[in-house]
């Protein structure tokens, strides 16, 4: 199959981590593209956030997504409010399968409350970022599969990855 597999959800939701071990058992490339931002920029994200704000750092994931989404045959974890973008959810579209890791808001904020690296957590209150899920919600449900998390151990997920996978290779082949 020509096409990525995109993985896409929340922060906290697993799509580096479960994004590499796909790419490893199917032995496609692996993109990931905060470690790709923050390689191109010389700068953590959190250094990105606060240097040059937020709507610079915007822009640099709406033109780094949008490149390696013209890659074909690739695992590819984007980074949580990359699929808020218009443009990249259009890149998408070309030649890239989306898969959303949904998991319950309640377990998105307990992994990700303490998180150093993750500006927008810094910067909002536990409320805010159940607000942002709930809005966020909404565009996330616009991807080609969503995967229901909060009752599945790493490999279920991985699992269920791999067979949209394979079950895209087939179809592909018709
Ligand atoms: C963000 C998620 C982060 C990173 C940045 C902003 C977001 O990526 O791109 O901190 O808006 O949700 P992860 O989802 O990989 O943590």
């Amino acid at each position: 199959m020509e096409k990525n597999l995109v993985l896409i959800g929340m922060m906290g939701s697993g799509k580096s981590t479960i994004g590499r071990i796909i790419a490893k058992s199917t032995k496609l490339k692996f993109y990931d593209v905060d470690k790709i931002i923050e390689n191109e920029n010389n700068l953590q994200i959190s250094e990105i956030f606060k240097k040059k704000g937020e709507d610079y750092f915007r822009k640099l994931e709406e033109n780094i997504s949008v490149r390696i989404l013209k890659s074909s045959k690739s695992i590819i974890s984007l980074g949580g409010g990359a699929f808020l973008n218009y443009k990249i959810r259009n890149e998408i579209k070309i030649n890239s399968i989306s898969v959303w890791l949904k998991w319950g808001s309640d377990i998105l904020i307990k992994r990700i409350k303490n998180s150093k690296t993750r500006p927008l957590v810094n910067k909002l209150s536990e409320k805010e970022l159940i607000k942002l899920i709930d809005n966020r919600t909404k565009v996330y449900a616009k991807a080609d599969y969503k995967i229901l998390c909060d009752k599945l151990n790493k490999e279920k997920i991985i699992k269920k990855i791999l067979e949209i996978y394979k079950n895209e290779k087939n179809n592909s082949k018709n």
